[in-house]
């Protein structure tokens, strides 16, 4: 058992290489339990790769991934996902033909459910758990104010519905440890406030230890209580979000590229 100091994730010299990139090049943190921590860097800086690594979608080249205490790295995603982890994606990953309902059911199963096979061919083993399940990403849903939308397509809802359906899979599966992957990528404005504070909300409610990568300064500065910066593979400051915007390395290396990109893009 973890002790309530130990850090729920700690991550240790982490490496991965693709082939010559060397994407994230000995990288290490640790979050504490029921922590809400920002991961930031300039494009490219191995923010993804680190989810990946984490969830088990991608084997570490070298270090260690522990979770609670278990080395986790190189574990198959449903493993990590049976541990307590759940995510979201840079770039939305749903079923769109499906209605909401059962995207979000698909991240209860990925914790807790008997798996696809038994539930498509209606076992009888799945009928019980199939309406706990349903119960689950309802009560999920209701929490996310996307109850109205349950029967609604996924690829017919408002982009920013659509992120929080994204949301409400991961959350659905009652994870210990949430991963969101730039979850306000082209959210206008006003989507990203509401998310901002759905967000704040959640944590403060469930206390689920949450790491969110995010480009909106502002947002991220605003809502987690630790910053983690990486900077091509490489840690380059972690600190409170004041101690990280007056770091002058971090205001160089990516605030800065930032400026420069907006600009460009002007
Ligand atoms: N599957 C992959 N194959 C090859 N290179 C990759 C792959 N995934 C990421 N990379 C490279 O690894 C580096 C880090 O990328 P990524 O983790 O996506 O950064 P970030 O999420 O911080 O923008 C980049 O140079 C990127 O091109
Ligand atoms: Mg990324």
């Amino acid at each position: 058992m973890a002790s309530a100091t130990e850090a729920l994730l700690k991550v240790d010299d982490l490496r991965k290489d693709f082939g010559g990139v060397k994407a994230l090049d000995g990288v290490t943190f640790s979050l504490a339990e029921g922590e809400l921590a920002g991961l930031i860097g300039p494009n490219g800086s191995g923010k993804t790769t680190a989810f990946n690594l984490l969830t088990g979608v991608l084997k570490p080249t070298a270090g260690t991934i522990r979770f609670r205490g278990e080395p986790v790295g190189g574990n198959p995603p449903e493993r990590n996902a049976a541990l307590g982890m759940a995510r979201t994606f840079q770039n939305i990953r749903l079923f769109r033909e499906l209605p909401v309902l059962d995207n979000v059911m698909v991240g209860v199963h990925m914790r807790h459910g008997p798996g696809f096979v038994p539930t498509i061919f209606r076992l009888p083993s799945a009928r019980r758990s199939e309406r706990a399940i349903r119960e689950r990403a309802l009560a999920t849903l209701e929490i996310l104010g996307l109850e109205k939308r349950t029967n609604d397509v996924v690829g017919n809802l408002p982009y920013g519905d659509q992120r929080k359906v994204e949301f409400a899979r991961a959350l659905a599966s009652e994870p210990s440890l949430l991963l969101l992957d730039e979850p306000t990528a082209g959210m206008n404005p006003q989507e990203t406030a509401d998310l901002g504070e759905t967000i704040r909300r959640l944590h403060h409610e469930l206390a689920i230890t949450t790491l969110l990568v995010e480009h909106d300064m502002k947002m991220v500065m605003g809502l987690c209580q630790r910053i983690i910066v990486f900077n091509q593979g490489r840690l380059l400051a972690e600190g409170t979000p004041e101690e990280t915007q007056r770091n002058p390395k971090v205001i160089e290396a990516y605030l800065g590229r930032r400026r420069k990109s907006a600009d460009a893009a002007a």
